[in-house]
């Protein structure tokens, strides 16, 4: 099943754009051939199974990786582009921590990496993910979701207008990651754009509009009630089993859609 919810209308310049962005690693084509526009101030939900290439788009739209094809722009800018790098926060699905750094060590460091980051910045950051009473701890001694907390205010800490964070709260407690979404919230409020990708069907509930990729493509595009409607369902989940050619027990549908 293959559902356009709307065209994305936007006015004025988009802040991530994609032009028949395609990324083939060997025989497999992870991204193949997406076109987006995504506007200032929204926050975009990325869903699909696992292996549809949500990782391989984001590295793409961040100038991460190269494109096979086809092109990605941040604020206007052709990626990968250096001095971009200060603009972009991005929280990988595997952290990129330093084992031996400490909480406060890593902020700096990265902070300095972004171009950023005096102390009131990295002082913030380590208050909004409750962690500056470990600013001393070695990130190596963190707990899982400490981690994953400290990952996100390397992403935050030089205050980039756009963010792509890649499964952002796994693992995160639901106290902290109702804060994290009050803070991503405040964050579109302020203009920044925002893309993560989630398997979590209330995340993706509090996302402006939703992107749901298979195989590579962007089957769905629209407003978490679009997509129901689309799918003709009220439950989000059961109309992303519906996009992904799934019943509503999980197995393929009859006439074999989930490739
Ligand atoms: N560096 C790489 N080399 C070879 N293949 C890769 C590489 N990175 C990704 N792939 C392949 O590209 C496809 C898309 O992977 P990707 O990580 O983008 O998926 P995903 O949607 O993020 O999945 P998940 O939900 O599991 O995180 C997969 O088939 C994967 O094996
Ligand atoms: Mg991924």
């Amino acid at each position: 099943m293959a559902v356009l919810a709307h065209e994305p209308v936007i006015s004025g310049s988009p802040a991530v754009e994609a032009v028949g962005l395609r990324k083939q690693f060997g025989t497999v084509v992870a991204v193949d051939g997406i076109d987006l526009a995504l506007a200032p101030g929204r926050i975009y939900g990325l869903l699909g199974p696992n292996g549809s290439g949500k990782t391989t788009l984001i590295r793409l739209l961040a100038g991460l990786a190269r494109p096979t094809s086809g092109e990605a722009r941040i604020l206007g800018t052709r990626m990968p582009s250096r001095p971009m790098l200060g603009r972009i926060g991005y929280m990988p699905q595997a952290e990129a921590l330093y084992p031996d750094l400490s909480v406060g060590e890593n902020l700096r460091f990265f902070g300095a990496l972004q171009g950023a980051a005096g102390s009131s910045a990295i002082d913030r950051v380590m208050a909004l993910v409750d962690l500056a009473d470990r600013a001393d701890s070695p990130a190596a001694e963190l707990s899982g979701g400490m981690r994953r907390r400290l990952s996100l205010a390397c992403t935050l800490v030089h205050e980039p207008p756009v963010l792509f964070l890649d499964e952002p709260t796994v693992g995160v407690d639901p106290a902290l990651r109702v804060q994290f979404w009050s803070h991503f919230r405040r964050l579109a409020g302020a203009g920044t754009t925002i893309l993560v990708a989630s398997h979590v069907m209330d995340e993706a509930d509090r996302c402006d509009d939703l992107l749901f990729i298979r195989s590579g493509r962007v089957i769905a595009h629209g407003t978490g009630a679009e997509l129901r409607a689309s799918a003709a369902t009220d439950n989000l989940e059961t109309a992303f089993l519906r996009f992904a050619g799934l019943d509503a027990e999980g197995r393929p549908v009859a006439d074999g859609s989930n490739a």
